[in-house]
Protein backbone atom coordinates (compact mmCIF):
# COMPACT_ATOMS: atom_id res chain seq x y z
CA UNK A 1 0.00 0.00 0.00
CA UNK A 2 1.38 3.40 -0.97
CA UNK A 3 1.98 5.60 1.87
CA UNK A 4 -0.89 8.43 2.35
CA UNK A 5 -0.32 11.90 1.19
CA UNK A 6 -1.28 15.55 1.79
CA UNK A 7 -1.36 18.41 0.06
CA UNK A 8 0.88 20.14 1.98
CA UNK A 9 3.49 18.84 4.50
CA UNK A 10 5.23 21.25 7.01
CA UNK A 11 7.95 20.43 8.60
CA UNK A 12 8.00 22.35 12.12
CA UNK A 13 5.57 23.22 14.36
CA UNK A 14 6.59 26.70 16.26
CA UNK A 15 5.29 30.18 14.96
CA UNK A 16 6.20 29.88 10.88
CA UNK A 17 4.97 26.20 10.69
CA UNK A 18 2.07 26.39 12.85
CA UNK A 19 0.94 29.88 11.41
CA UNK A 20 0.94 28.34 7.61
CA UNK A 21 -0.94 25.37 8.44
CA UNK A 22 -3.50 27.27 10.23
CA UNK A 23 -3.55 29.66 7.42
CA UNK A 24 -4.10 26.84 5.06
CA UNK A 25 -6.44 24.19 6.83
CA UNK A 26 -9.87 25.41 5.83
CA UNK A 27 -9.15 24.81 1.88
CA UNK A 28 -6.46 21.98 2.15
CA UNK A 29 -5.04 19.03 3.82
CA UNK A 30 -1.99 19.86 5.92
CA UNK A 31 0.23 17.38 7.74
CA UNK A 32 2.89 19.09 10.57
CA UNK A 33 5.34 17.11 11.71
CA UNK A 34 7.37 17.98 14.86
CA UNK A 35 10.52 16.60 16.00
CA UNK A 36 9.54 16.54 19.88
CA UNK A 37 6.49 17.47 21.89
CA UNK A 38 4.20 20.29 19.29
CA UNK A 39 5.33 23.39 21.16
CA UNK A 40 8.70 22.15 22.00
CA UNK A 41 10.63 25.32 19.49
CA UNK A 42 12.64 28.50 19.95
CA UNK A 43 9.31 29.92 19.48
CA UNK A 44 8.37 29.14 22.89
CA UNK A 45 11.03 30.70 24.20
CA UNK A 46 10.76 33.72 22.50
CA UNK A 47 10.85 36.92 25.04
CA UNK A 48 10.70 40.41 24.19
CA UNK A 49 8.04 40.42 21.64
CA UNK A 50 6.68 41.29 17.54
CA UNK A 51 8.00 44.71 16.45
CA UNK A 52 4.56 46.31 14.30
CA UNK A 53 4.09 50.00 14.11
CA UNK A 54 0.89 50.35 15.97
CA UNK A 55 2.14 53.96 17.57
CA UNK A 56 0.34 57.13 15.99
CA UNK A 57 4.00 58.85 16.15
CA UNK A 58 5.44 56.25 15.08
CA UNK A 59 5.86 55.11 11.29
CA UNK A 60 6.31 52.16 8.72
CA UNK A 61 9.12 54.33 7.07
CA UNK A 62 10.59 54.32 10.26
CA UNK A 63 10.36 50.64 11.22
CA UNK A 64 11.81 50.22 7.41
CA UNK A 65 15.04 52.72 7.99
CA UNK A 66 15.62 50.80 11.47
CA UNK A 67 15.55 47.14 10.11
CA UNK A 68 18.15 48.53 6.92
CA UNK A 69 20.31 50.23 9.17
CA UNK A 70 20.44 46.72 11.27
CA UNK A 71 20.51 45.24 8.49
CA UNK A 72 24.40 46.71 7.42
CA UNK A 73 23.57 47.58 3.99
CA UNK A 74 22.51 43.80 2.91
CA UNK A 75 18.75 43.83 3.41
CA UNK A 76 16.52 43.27 0.24
CA UNK A 77 14.11 46.61 0.89
CA UNK A 78 11.35 45.22 -1.26
CA UNK A 79 11.95 42.20 1.44
CA UNK A 80 11.56 44.94 4.62
CA UNK A 81 8.95 46.45 2.75
CA UNK A 82 6.73 44.03 2.68
CA UNK A 83 6.97 42.48 6.11
CA UNK A 84 7.01 45.85 7.67
CA UNK A 85 3.85 46.83 6.21
CA UNK A 86 1.76 43.61 7.69
CA UNK A 87 3.02 43.99 11.02
CA UNK A 88 -0.29 45.22 12.65
CA UNK A 89 -2.48 42.80 10.20
CA UNK A 90 -0.43 39.81 11.58
CA UNK A 91 -0.88 41.44 15.21
CA UNK A 92 -4.77 41.61 14.32
CA UNK A 93 -4.70 38.02 13.40
CA UNK A 94 -2.90 36.66 16.45
CA UNK A 95 -5.30 38.49 18.45
CA UNK A 96 -7.80 36.63 16.21
CA UNK A 97 -6.37 33.12 17.87
CA UNK A 98 -6.73 34.07 21.15
CA UNK A 99 -3.37 35.58 22.36
CA UNK A 100 -2.96 37.78 25.16
CA UNK A 101 -0.52 40.52 24.62
CA UNK A 102 0.17 42.97 27.87
CA UNK A 103 -2.21 46.35 27.29
CA UNK A 104 -1.85 48.77 29.35
CA UNK A 105 -4.57 51.63 29.88
CA UNK A 106 -4.39 54.57 27.58
CA UNK A 107 -4.80 58.65 28.87
CA UNK A 108 -9.02 57.89 27.51
CA UNK A 109 -9.12 55.08 29.35
CA UNK A 110 -9.48 52.84 26.87
CA UNK A 111 -6.88 49.41 26.99
CA UNK A 112 -4.61 49.49 24.09
CA UNK A 113 -1.55 46.86 23.68
CA UNK A 114 1.95 47.64 25.96
CA UNK A 115 5.04 48.40 23.14
CA UNK A 116 8.16 47.81 25.00
CA UNK A 117 11.45 48.93 23.02
CA UNK A 118 14.71 47.19 22.06
CA UNK A 119 17.82 47.75 20.65
CA UNK A 120 17.99 49.17 17.30
CA UNK A 121 14.20 50.46 17.07
CA UNK A 122 14.46 54.09 17.29
CA UNK A 123 10.16 53.91 18.78
CA UNK A 124 8.58 51.81 21.19
CA UNK A 125 7.18 49.36 18.65
CA UNK A 126 7.51 45.54 19.87
CA UNK A 127 4.10 44.18 21.23
CA UNK A 128 4.77 41.62 23.79
CA UNK A 129 2.73 39.27 25.94
CA UNK A 130 5.38 40.50 29.41
CA UNK A 131 8.53 38.63 28.72
CA UNK A 132 7.05 35.62 27.70
CA UNK A 133 5.80 36.27 24.10
CA UNK A 134 6.44 32.77 22.71
CA UNK A 135 4.75 31.33 25.11
CA UNK A 136 1.28 32.88 24.46
CA UNK A 137 1.49 32.96 20.94
CA UNK A 138 3.10 29.13 20.31
CA UNK A 139 0.30 27.75 22.71
CA UNK A 140 -2.34 29.38 21.63
CA UNK A 141 -1.72 28.44 17.89
CA UNK A 142 -1.12 24.53 19.42
CA UNK A 143 -4.76 25.45 20.90
CA UNK A 144 -6.17 26.13 17.57
CA UNK A 145 -3.86 23.38 15.38
CA UNK A 146 -5.11 20.47 17.81
CA UNK A 147 -8.55 21.35 17.39
CA UNK A 148 -8.69 21.57 13.49
CA UNK A 149 -10.12 18.57 11.85
CA UNK A 150 -7.79 18.84 8.15
CA UNK A 151 -4.43 19.55 10.30
CA UNK A 152 -3.08 16.30 11.08
CA UNK A 153 -0.13 16.43 13.53
CA UNK A 154 2.83 14.37 14.05
CA UNK A 155 4.60 14.83 17.15
CA UNK A 156 8.09 13.25 17.92
CA UNK A 157 8.57 12.55 14.25
CA UNK A 158 12.06 13.08 13.05
CA UNK A 159 12.30 14.25 9.11
CA UNK A 160 15.09 13.11 7.91
CA UNK A 161 15.79 13.82 4.58
CA UNK A 162 13.84 14.84 1.47
CA UNK A 163 12.44 13.34 -1.30
CA UNK A 164 13.44 14.64 -4.84
CA UNK A 165 12.20 13.35 -8.13
CA UNK A 166 16.22 13.90 -9.11
CA UNK A 167 16.81 11.93 -5.83
CA UNK A 168 14.78 8.97 -7.40
CA UNK A 169 16.02 9.34 -10.80
CA UNK A 170 12.73 10.54 -12.44
CA UNK A 171 13.74 13.67 -13.17
CA UNK A 172 13.13 17.29 -12.51
CA UNK A 173 9.53 17.06 -10.18
CA UNK A 174 10.83 18.98 -7.57
CA UNK A 175 10.51 17.51 -4.31
CA UNK A 176 8.04 14.51 -3.50
CA UNK A 177 7.34 14.07 0.30
CA UNK A 178 10.16 13.00 3.35
CA UNK A 179 11.69 9.82 5.13
CA UNK A 180 10.81 10.81 8.74
CA UNK A 181 11.69 8.57 11.69
CA UNK A 182 8.50 7.89 14.16
CA UNK A 183 10.24 8.46 17.83
CA UNK A 184 7.29 6.17 19.14
CA UNK A 185 7.88 2.80 16.80
CA UNK A 186 11.36 4.15 15.93
CA UNK A 187 10.25 3.00 12.16
CA UNK A 188 10.87 5.15 9.23
CA UNK A 189 7.80 6.68 7.24
CA UNK A 190 7.46 7.77 4.08
CA UNK A 191 5.67 11.08 3.65
CA UNK A 192 4.47 11.95 0.36
CA UNK A 193 2.88 15.55 -0.49
CA UNK A 194 2.35 18.09 -3.65
CA UNK A 195 4.47 20.67 -1.56
CA UNK A 196 6.78 20.40 1.46
CA UNK A 197 7.65 23.55 3.60
CA UNK A 198 10.57 23.81 6.06
CA UNK A 199 9.35 25.66 8.97
CA UNK A 200 12.11 23.86 10.98
CA UNK A 201 13.67 26.91 12.57
CA UNK A 202 17.56 27.77 13.25
CA UNK A 203 20.85 26.32 13.72
CA UNK A 204 22.39 27.85 16.64
CA UNK A 205 22.88 24.38 18.56
CA UNK A 206 25.94 24.04 16.41
CA UNK A 207 27.60 26.55 18.79
CA UNK A 208 28.50 25.68 22.20
CA UNK A 209 27.03 28.27 24.27
CA UNK A 210 23.33 29.22 23.00
CA UNK A 211 20.24 30.49 24.15
CA UNK A 212 18.35 28.00 21.70
CA UNK A 213 16.76 24.73 22.98
CA UNK A 214 17.92 21.48 21.72
CA UNK A 215 15.99 21.30 18.35
CA UNK A 216 17.48 23.91 17.11
CA UNK A 217 19.59 22.15 15.02
CA UNK A 218 19.31 23.14 11.56
CA UNK A 219 18.08 20.07 9.96
CA UNK A 220 15.78 22.01 7.39
CA UNK A 221 18.83 23.95 6.23
CA UNK A 222 21.07 21.07 5.87
CA UNK A 223 18.13 18.45 4.26
CA UNK A 224 17.48 21.66 1.81
CA UNK A 225 21.20 21.59 0.99
CA UNK A 226 20.94 18.03 0.16
CA UNK A 227 18.08 17.66 -1.66
CA UNK A 228 19.79 20.36 -4.19
CA UNK A 229 18.28 24.15 -2.45
CA UNK A 230 20.40 26.96 -2.54
CA UNK A 231 21.60 28.46 1.09
CA UNK A 232 22.73 31.62 1.30
CA UNK A 233 24.01 34.25 3.81
CA UNK A 234 24.92 31.93 6.84
CA UNK A 235 28.32 33.64 8.50
CA UNK A 236 25.36 36.04 9.97
CA UNK A 237 24.98 34.26 13.71
CA UNK A 238 23.56 36.72 15.83
CA UNK A 239 25.19 36.25 18.85
CA UNK A 240 22.83 37.48 22.02
CA UNK A 241 24.64 40.09 24.04
CA UNK A 242 22.74 39.04 27.69
CA UNK A 243 22.21 35.04 28.45
CA UNK A 244 22.26 34.23 31.82
CA UNK A 245 25.71 33.14 33.63
CA UNK A 246 24.98 30.58 35.73
CA UNK A 247 26.14 27.44 35.72
CA UNK A 248 22.77 25.52 36.32
CA UNK A 249 21.21 27.72 33.53
CA UNK A 250 23.06 27.73 30.51
CA UNK A 251 20.52 28.65 27.90
CA UNK A 252 18.27 31.02 29.57
CA UNK A 253 18.25 34.44 27.80
CA UNK A 254 17.36 37.67 29.65
CA UNK A 255 15.41 40.08 26.95
CA UNK A 256 16.87 42.91 25.42
CA UNK A 257 13.54 44.28 26.63
CA UNK A 258 15.55 44.79 30.00
CA UNK A 259 17.98 47.05 27.92
CA UNK A 260 14.79 48.51 26.39
CA UNK A 261 13.23 49.83 30.15
CA UNK A 262 16.71 51.01 31.20
CA UNK A 263 18.90 48.11 32.26
CA UNK A 264 22.53 48.89 32.13
CA UNK A 265 25.46 46.81 31.10
CA UNK A 266 28.29 47.16 33.61
CA UNK A 267 31.99 45.58 34.44
CA UNK A 268 32.01 43.71 37.72
CA UNK A 269 33.47 47.14 39.35
CA UNK A 270 29.90 49.07 38.45
CA UNK A 271 31.80 51.07 35.58
CA UNK A 272 29.48 51.15 32.78
CA UNK A 273 30.71 50.51 29.50
CA UNK A 274 28.87 50.45 26.53
CA UNK A 275 28.79 54.24 25.68
CA UNK A 276 32.05 53.67 24.51
CA UNK A 277 31.57 51.99 21.83
CA UNK A 278 28.33 53.28 20.71
CA UNK A 279 26.28 56.59 21.00
CA UNK A 280 23.24 54.52 21.32
CA UNK A 281 24.89 52.50 24.19
CA UNK A 282 22.88 49.67 25.40
CA UNK A 283 20.42 50.07 22.35
CA UNK A 284 22.60 49.66 19.97
CA UNK A 285 21.69 47.10 17.81
CA UNK A 286 22.94 43.33 19.05
CA UNK A 287 26.02 42.81 16.60
CA UNK A 288 27.73 46.15 18.31
CA UNK A 289 26.97 45.01 22.10
CA UNK A 290 27.54 41.61 21.86
CA UNK A 291 30.79 42.55 20.48
CA UNK A 292 31.36 45.15 22.82
CA UNK A 293 30.90 42.69 26.10
CA UNK A 294 33.29 39.89 24.16
CA UNK A 295 36.21 42.92 23.90
CA UNK A 296 35.49 44.15 27.48
CA UNK A 297 35.45 40.18 28.78
CA UNK A 298 38.90 39.47 26.48
CA UNK A 299 40.17 42.80 27.77
CA UNK A 300 39.85 42.33 31.43
CA UNK A 301 39.82 38.52 31.18
CA UNK A 302 36.68 38.33 32.61
CA UNK A 303 34.15 35.22 32.93
CA UNK A 304 31.21 37.43 32.16
CA UNK A 305 29.67 41.10 32.51
CA UNK A 306 26.36 42.16 34.58
CA UNK A 307 22.91 44.02 33.25
CA UNK A 308 21.75 46.00 35.74
CA UNK A 309 17.74 47.09 35.91
CA UNK A 310 17.41 47.17 39.97
CA UNK A 311 17.11 51.45 39.90
CA UNK A 312 13.49 50.94 38.51
CA UNK A 313 11.11 50.01 41.12
CA UNK A 314 10.53 46.11 42.21
CA UNK A 315 6.77 46.27 41.11
CA UNK A 316 8.17 47.56 37.82
CA UNK A 317 10.56 44.71 37.05
CA UNK A 318 8.50 42.26 38.53
CA UNK A 319 5.56 43.49 36.35
CA UNK A 320 7.22 42.96 33.27
CA UNK A 321 9.65 40.40 33.78
CA UNK A 322 7.97 37.90 35.78
CA UNK A 323 9.77 34.67 33.91
CA UNK A 324 13.06 36.31 34.32
CA UNK A 325 12.61 37.42 37.74
CA UNK A 326 11.65 34.42 39.08
CA UNK A 327 13.90 32.17 36.87
CA UNK A 328 17.26 34.51 38.62
CA UNK A 329 15.15 34.21 41.50
CA UNK A 330 15.34 30.05 41.89
CA UNK A 331 19.22 30.51 41.20
CA UNK A 332 20.13 33.21 44.09
CA UNK A 333 19.71 36.37 41.85
CA UNK A 334 17.05 38.76 43.26
CA UNK A 335 16.92 41.06 39.62
CA UNK A 336 15.00 44.00 41.64
CA UNK A 337 18.33 44.18 44.18
CA UNK A 338 21.13 42.88 42.30
CA UNK A 339 23.18 43.01 38.39
CA UNK A 340 22.30 39.60 36.30
CA UNK A 341 25.54 38.08 35.09
CA UNK A 342 25.33 37.90 31.79
CA UNK A 343 27.85 36.97 28.05
CA UNK A 344 26.37 36.62 24.57
CA UNK A 345 25.80 33.23 23.30
CA UNK A 346 24.12 32.27 19.92
CA UNK A 347 21.09 33.30 18.96
CA UNK A 348 20.16 33.72 16.13
CA UNK A 349 20.65 32.73 12.35
CA UNK A 350 20.08 34.94 9.89
CA UNK A 351 20.90 33.24 6.64
CA UNK A 352 18.99 29.93 5.30
CA UNK A 353 17.62 28.80 2.59
CA UNK A 354 17.48 31.08 -0.10
CA UNK A 355 13.71 31.77 -0.41
CA UNK A 356 11.72 34.31 -2.32
CA UNK A 357 8.43 36.26 -1.32
CA UNK A 358 6.27 33.44 -1.87
CA UNK A 359 8.60 31.26 0.22
CA UNK A 360 9.40 29.61 -3.02
CA UNK A 361 13.05 27.68 -2.82
CA UNK A 362 15.25 26.61 -6.07
CA UNK A 363 13.34 23.08 -5.68
CA UNK A 364 10.68 22.90 -7.27
CA UNK A 365 7.72 22.27 -4.54
CA UNK A 366 10.09 23.40 -1.72
CA UNK A 367 8.96 25.80 0.15
CA UNK A 368 10.88 27.41 3.37
CA UNK A 369 9.25 29.96 5.93
CA UNK A 370 10.83 31.17 9.37
CA UNK A 371 14.14 31.14 10.51
CA UNK A 372 15.09 28.19 8.58
CA UNK A 373 14.80 30.82 5.33
CA UNK A 374 17.37 33.72 4.33
CA UNK A 375 14.33 35.86 2.84
CA UNK A 376 16.54 39.21 2.94
CA UNK A 377 14.58 40.76 5.65
CA UNK A 378 17.81 40.51 8.41
CA UNK A 379 20.59 41.32 6.02
CA UNK A 380 24.14 41.55 7.90
CA UNK A 381 22.45 41.26 11.22
CA UNK A 382 18.69 40.89 12.27
CA UNK A 383 16.77 43.33 14.64
CA UNK A 384 15.07 42.50 17.28
CA UNK A 385 11.66 40.97 17.44
CA UNK A 386 11.85 41.17 13.89
CA UNK A 387 11.75 37.48 13.51
CA UNK A 388 8.20 36.27 14.97
CA UNK A 389 6.81 39.11 12.25
CA UNK A 390 8.73 37.84 9.44
CA UNK A 391 7.41 34.23 10.27
CA UNK A 392 3.77 35.05 10.40
CA UNK A 393 4.28 37.47 7.28
CA UNK A 394 5.83 34.62 5.48
CA UNK A 395 3.09 31.97 6.83
CA UNK A 396 0.91 34.05 5.19
CA UNK A 397 2.50 35.01 2.03
CA UNK A 398 3.64 31.39 1.24
CA UNK A 399 -0.27 29.77 2.52
CA UNK A 400 -1.36 32.82 -0.54
CA UNK A 401 0.94 31.23 -3.29
CA UNK A 402 0.10 27.45 -2.31
CA UNK A 403 -3.57 28.12 -2.39
CA UNK A 404 -3.57 29.42 -6.48
CA UNK A 405 -0.70 26.99 -6.92
CA UNK A 406 -2.32 23.77 -5.57
CA UNK A 407 -3.14 21.92 -9.16
CA UNK A 408 -0.06 22.86 -10.56
CA UNK A 409 1.73 20.08 -8.81
CA UNK A 410 0.10 16.42 -9.01
CA UNK A 411 -0.51 14.64 -6.09
CA UNK A 412 2.81 12.72 -4.80
CA UNK A 413 3.66 9.23 -7.28
CA UNK A 414 4.23 6.09 -5.07
CA UNK A 415 7.59 6.32 -3.17
CA UNK A 416 10.29 3.65 -2.23
CA UNK A 417 10.20 2.36 1.19
CA UNK A 418 12.93 3.67 3.67
CA UNK A 419 16.04 0.72 3.04
CA UNK A 420 17.54 -0.52 6.46
CA UNK A 421 18.49 -3.85 4.73
CA UNK A 422 22.33 -2.60 4.84
CA UNK A 423 22.49 -1.30 8.18
CA UNK A 424 22.81 -3.00 11.65
CA UNK A 425 22.65 -1.08 15.59
CA UNK A 426 25.31 1.01 16.42
CA UNK A 427 28.06 -0.50 18.39
CA UNK A 428 29.61 2.90 19.42
CA UNK A 429 27.37 5.69 20.74
CA UNK A 430 30.55 6.84 21.85
CA UNK A 431 31.26 8.74 18.32
CA UNK A 432 27.82 10.28 18.23
CA UNK A 433 28.21 11.84 21.27
CA UNK A 434 32.01 12.94 20.92
CA UNK A 435 31.77 14.59 17.66
CA UNK A 436 28.23 16.34 18.74
CA UNK A 437 31.11 18.50 21.06
CA UNK A 438 33.50 18.61 18.76
CA UNK A 439 31.63 20.62 16.67
CA UNK A 440 30.23 23.03 18.98
CA UNK A 441 33.28 23.73 20.48
CA UNK A 442 35.35 24.69 17.47
CA UNK A 443 32.51 26.62 16.21
CA UNK A 444 32.55 28.43 19.68
CA UNK A 445 36.10 28.78 19.38
CA UNK A 446 36.99 29.45 15.43
CA UNK A 447 34.06 30.74 13.99
CA UNK A 448 32.56 32.75 17.11
CA UNK A 449 32.24 36.47 17.36
CA UNK A 450 35.40 37.31 15.90
CA UNK A 451 36.83 35.51 13.42
CA UNK A 452 39.77 35.22 11.41
CA UNK A 453 40.99 33.73 8.01
CA UNK A 454 43.28 31.10 9.95
CA UNK A 455 40.74 30.07 12.59
CA UNK A 456 37.98 29.59 9.67
CA UNK A 457 40.29 27.61 7.86
CA UNK A 458 41.21 25.37 11.35
CA UNK A 459 37.81 24.77 11.42
CA UNK A 460 37.04 23.83 7.87
CA UNK A 461 39.87 21.17 7.88
CA UNK A 462 38.22 19.76 10.62
CA UNK A 463 35.02 20.15 10.10
CA UNK A 464 35.71 17.87 6.62
CA UNK A 465 37.16 15.22 8.42
CA UNK A 466 34.20 14.93 10.72
CA UNK A 467 31.85 14.90 7.81
CA UNK A 468 33.63 11.51 6.03
CA UNK A 469 33.45 9.78 9.78
CA UNK A 470 29.84 10.67 10.32
CA UNK A 471 28.76 9.35 6.53
CA UNK A 472 30.69 6.36 7.15
CA UNK A 473 28.88 6.16 10.51
CA UNK A 474 25.34 6.75 8.91
CA UNK A 475 26.03 4.40 6.30
CA UNK A 476 26.57 1.25 8.32
CA UNK A 477 24.47 2.32 11.67
CA UNK A 478 20.47 2.43 12.04
CA UNK A 479 19.25 6.23 12.45
CA UNK A 480 18.83 7.45 15.95
CA UNK A 481 18.01 11.19 16.58
CA UNK A 482 21.23 12.18 17.74
CA UNK A 483 22.78 10.70 14.45
CA UNK A 484 20.34 12.28 12.49
CA UNK A 485 21.03 16.04 14.27
CA UNK A 486 24.96 15.44 13.81
CA UNK A 487 24.59 14.83 9.98
CA UNK A 488 22.97 17.73 9.87
CA UNK A 489 25.04 20.11 12.88
CA UNK A 490 28.26 18.83 10.47
CA UNK A 491 26.54 20.50 7.09
CA UNK A 492 25.55 23.18 8.47
CA UNK A 493 28.43 24.16 10.44
CA UNK A 494 30.32 23.39 6.93
CA UNK A 495 27.94 25.88 5.16
CA UNK A 496 28.67 28.45 7.67
CA UNK A 497 32.28 28.59 7.47
CA UNK A 498 32.35 28.59 3.80
CA UNK A 499 30.26 31.17 3.80
CA UNK A 500 32.43 33.11 6.35
CA UNK A 501 35.53 32.25 4.22
CA UNK A 502 33.86 33.85 1.31
CA UNK A 503 33.21 37.55 2.93
CA UNK A 504 36.47 39.43 2.98
CA UNK A 505 35.13 42.35 4.99
CA UNK A 506 33.26 42.79 8.07
CA UNK A 507 30.15 43.87 8.09
CA UNK A 508 27.28 43.23 10.48
CA UNK A 509 27.52 40.25 12.13
CA UNK A 510 30.60 39.02 10.46
CA UNK A 511 33.59 40.47 11.95
CA UNK A 512 37.21 39.04 11.32
CA UNK A 513 40.49 40.89 12.63
CA UNK A 514 41.95 39.84 8.70
CA UNK A 515 39.74 42.13 7.16
CA UNK A 516 38.58 44.93 10.00
CA UNK A 517 36.65 47.64 7.91
CA UNK A 518 33.55 46.51 5.45
CA UNK A 519 34.49 46.92 1.87
CA UNK A 520 33.12 49.91 0.40
CA UNK A 521 34.73 49.84 -3.19
CA UNK A 522 31.76 47.87 -4.30
CA UNK A 523 27.94 47.42 -4.01
CA UNK A 524 26.87 44.94 -0.79
CA UNK A 525 26.86 41.09 -2.09
CA UNK A 526 24.85 38.50 -0.46
CA UNK A 527 26.63 35.17 0.19
CA UNK A 528 24.99 32.33 -2.21
CA UNK A 529 25.94 28.88 -2.54
CA UNK A 530 24.86 26.16 -4.09
CA UNK A 531 24.82 22.80 -3.76
CA UNK A 532 26.15 21.02 -6.63
CA UNK A 533 28.83 23.86 -7.15
CA UNK A 534 29.99 23.50 -3.92
P1 LIG B 1 10.93 27.32 15.64
O1 LIG B 1 10.01 28.07 16.47
O2 LIG B 1 12.29 27.07 16.15
O3 LIG B 1 10.26 25.91 15.33
C1 LIG B 1 10.98 24.90 14.68
C2 LIG B 1 10.14 23.65 14.63
O4 LIG B 1 10.74 22.71 13.74
C3 LIG B 1 10.01 22.92 15.97
O5 LIG B 1 8.69 22.47 16.07
C4 LIG B 1 10.93 21.71 15.80
O6 LIG B 1 10.57 20.59 16.55
C5 LIG B 1 10.76 21.43 14.34
N1 LIG B 1 11.84 20.67 13.73
C6 LIG B 1 13.15 21.00 13.64
N2 LIG B 1 13.81 20.02 13.00
C7 LIG B 1 12.90 19.08 12.67
C8 LIG B 1 12.97 17.82 12.03
N3 LIG B 1 14.12 17.29 11.57
N4 LIG B 1 11.82 17.10 11.90
C9 LIG B 1 10.65 17.56 12.37
N5 LIG B 1 10.53 18.75 12.98
C10 LIG B 1 11.65 19.49 13.13
N6 LIG B 1 12.27 36.55 17.98
C11 LIG B 1 11.46 37.63 18.03
O7 LIG B 1 11.01 38.12 17.00
N7 LIG B 1 11.12 38.15 19.24
C12 LIG B 1 11.58 37.66 20.42
O8 LIG B 1 11.23 38.14 21.47
C13 LIG B 1 12.44 36.55 20.37
N8 LIG B 1 12.96 36.04 21.51
C14 LIG B 1 13.71 34.90 21.45
C15 LIG B 1 14.15 34.32 22.63
C16 LIG B 1 14.83 33.11 22.60
C17 LIG B 1 15.31 32.48 23.87
C18 LIG B 1 15.09 32.49 21.36
C19 LIG B 1 15.81 31.19 21.30
C20 LIG B 1 14.68 33.08 20.17
C21 LIG B 1 13.99 34.29 20.21
N9 LIG B 1 13.55 34.91 19.04
C22 LIG B 1 12.75 36.00 19.11
C23 LIG B 1 13.74 34.26 17.74
C24 LIG B 1 12.44 33.54 17.37
O9 LIG B 1 11.88 32.96 18.52
C25 LIG B 1 12.66 32.46 16.34
O10 LIG B 1 13.44 32.94 15.29
C26 LIG B 1 11.33 31.99 15.79
O11 LIG B 1 10.51 31.58 16.85
C27 LIG B 1 11.55 30.85 14.81
O12 LIG B 1 10.31 30.30 14.50
P2 LIG B 1 10.25 29.11 13.47
O13 LIG B 1 8.82 28.74 13.32
O14 LIG B 1 11.01 29.45 12.26
O15 LIG B 1 11.07 27.93 14.18
C1 LIG C 1 14.90 39.22 23.45
O1 LIG C 1 13.87 39.22 24.11
O2 LIG C 1 15.92 39.80 23.76
C2 LIG C 1 14.92 38.44 22.19
C3 LIG C 1 14.33 39.26 21.12
C4 LIG C 1 14.70 38.71 19.78
O3 LIG C 1 15.55 37.82 19.66
O4 LIG C 1 14.15 39.22 18.81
Amino acid sequence: MPSPWYDVLIIGSGASGLSLALRLADQISVAVISKTALIESNTLYAQGGISAVLDAEDSIESHIQDTLEAGAGLCDPDTVRLVVSHGKACIDWLLDQGVAFTEVASDSGMHQLHLTREGGHTHRRVVHAADATGRAVETSLERRAREHPNIHLFEYHNAIDLITGAKLGLGDLGVLGAYVLNGQTQQVETFRARFVVIASGGASKVYLYTSNPDIATGDGIAMAWRAGASVANLEFIQFHPTCLYHPHARSFLISEAVRGEGGRLLLRDGTPFMQRFDPRAELAPRDIVARAIDHEMKRLGADCVFLDISHRPADFIVQHFPTIHARCLELGIDITRDPIPVVPAAHYTCGGILSDHRGCTSVAGLLAIGEAACTGLHGANRMASNSLLECLVFARQTAEYIQANLHQRPPPPPLPDWDESQVTDSDEEVVVAHNWDEIRRFMWDYVGIVRTDKRLQRALRRVELLKQEIAEYYGNFRVTNDLLELRNLVIVAELIIRCALMRKESRGLHFTLDHPETDTSAPPRNTVLHPRKA
